[in-house]
């Protein structure tokens, strides 16, 4: 940890900030992130990043100090900004375009006591025992991805072919969405999350930092009108499905604002399918690169429940959240100011020496394996239990279909700095 005396801040080199933060990096996450993370985590733990064209922010890389951070909401808040960190330039237009109000109404823009409550309102339907009802429904889901992986004949590609539409069909389920509207839903969300990346933006407005603020309050206003009326219909017809539970929820005996309501069903469409397709598709890559463990894994399935928590650790899909200090204070021998930016490095805690034994080595046995990839504390992901079960049945099914996997050629990553992960994944598999 630094000693520095509290008025010294540390600034990092601008080629390593840049490397953390400009979205560019992501496309080559093991060769420029991680070695410029695994450099903060030696030398400058807790650091400012001053890169141009960015509001200054601070870096946590350590596993320790991001999970004390996020013990601590009310001084590293979450209702003081956006979740993740945008250029002065998106920020700008997205203020101008949101009039200066938060941009959505989601848990991740919330502070308690708002968000405690707001969270408790589908906190017991995400919970292990009612997520475990919907096995059989998803198991169904993950048997009709392998078949289509298997139909390809040998040769696919496993993240646009399959990861993209597996947990997106799974989530969609729980909302009671029919299949026929997912299209629009990946849509909208590659253009609220993607938009960095130039494979990913739209094609019809000009890729300057204003069309893509414009495309991301695009995306949001169609969402708000798709799900607005699926509102309207779980009002008038409820089921037990998560769409109704959140349409008909009460909070302090008065029903949920639609900005509220609509907020929810953006954040779990959104936060419910890029991150898990990234992670089920860093699974197979990883794999395919180790032969010896897809062995291990298909000789004994009580394996596949490490396998995923070692993706999940390996992978780290969501790239950093952000929190605003809400006041005055010293973190590290560093001197914080109200309103300061602050990013958690998920990536790098997850490969912090001090808690992981050979952190770049990916290994399925490993035990404990204290990853958090989901956050922690109160703001911990809400859908991790979902994620959790929705992989571990996709592996369930698909391990003894498949004798063998290998790289059919190289593999590419989205260019983002909050969610990113493979975006084509080539591979060559021989069935079972
Ligand atoms: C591999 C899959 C996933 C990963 C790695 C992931 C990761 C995360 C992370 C890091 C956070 C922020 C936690 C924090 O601030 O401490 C988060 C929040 C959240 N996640 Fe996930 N997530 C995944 C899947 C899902 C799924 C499947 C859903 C919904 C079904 C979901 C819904 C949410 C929501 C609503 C929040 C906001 C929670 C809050 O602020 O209280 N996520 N997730």
């Amino acid at each position: 940890m630094s000693t520095a005396a509290a008025q010294d801040q540390i600034i990092i080199p601008d080629d390593i900030a840049k490397s953390v933060l400009l979205p560019a990096s992501y496309a080559n996450e093991a060769g420029i992130v991680h070695p410029a993370l695994t450099w903060l985590r030696a030398n400058m733990p807790f650091a400012r990043a001053e890169v141009e064209g960015y509001a200054p922010t601070w870096l946590a890389t350590k596993h320790a100090d991001i999970m004390e951070i996020e013990r601590t909401p009310t001084v590293f808040r979450s209702g003081l900004g956006e979740p993740y960190i945008n250029s002065l330039v998106d920020t700008r237009f997205l203020s101008e375009m949101n009039e200066g109000r938060r941009g959505l109404d989601t848990l991740a823009n919330m502070d308690a006591p708002e968000h405690t409550k707001i969270k408790n309102v589908t906190g017991s339907w995400f919970m292990p025992a009612n997520v475990r009802k919907r096995e059989e429904s998803i198991r169904a889901i993950a048997r009709q991805s392998v078949e289509k992986l298997l139909s390809y004949g040998g040769e696919v590609d496993f993240f646009k072919d399959i990861a993209l539409y597996y947990p997106l069909r799974v989530i969609m389920s729980l909302f009671g969405v029919p299949p026929e509207d997912e299209p629009t839903m990946l849509k909208l969300t590659q253009d609220m999350f993607g938009n960095s990346d130039p494979d990913l933006q739209r094609k019809d407005v000009p890729a300057t930092p204003e069309a893509a603020a414009r495309a991301w309050r695009a995306a949001i206003l169609e969402f708000h009108e798709y799900f607005d009326k699926l509102a309207d219909d779980r009002r008038a017809n409820p089921t037990d499905d998560l769409a109704s539970i959140i349409a008909n929820a009460q909070v302090d005996g008065e029903p949920l604002p639609g900005s509220f309501v609509n907020g929810y069903y953006i954040a779990i469409a959104t936060a419910g399918h890029d991150t898990t397709s990234a992670t089920t598709a860093t699974a197979v890559q990883q794999l395919a690169a180790h032969p010896e463990q897809l062995e291990a894994v298909r000789a004994d399935p009580s394996l596949i429940p490490g396998l995923v928590d070692e993706a999940l650790r390996w992978a780290s899909p969501v790239k950093h959240f952000h929190r605003i200090i809400g006041e005055d204070t010293e973190f590290r021998g560093q001197q914080l100011r109200a309103g300061d930016s602050l990013m958690l490095m998920y990536p790098s805690a997850n490969r912090d020496e001090e808690v992981f034994t050979d952190p770049f080595s990916f290994d399925l046995t490993r035990k404990p394996n204290k990853h958090i990839a989901f956050g922690y504390g109160p703001h911990q992901c809400l859908g991790q239990h979902v994620a959790k079960l929705e992989m571990r049945i996709f592996f369930e099914e698909l391990l003894p279909r498949l004798k063998s996997i290998e790289l059919a050629g190289p593999v590419s990553y989205v260019q983002a700095n909050f969610l990113s992960g493979p975006k084509t994944l080539p591979i060559r598999f021989k069935a079972a």
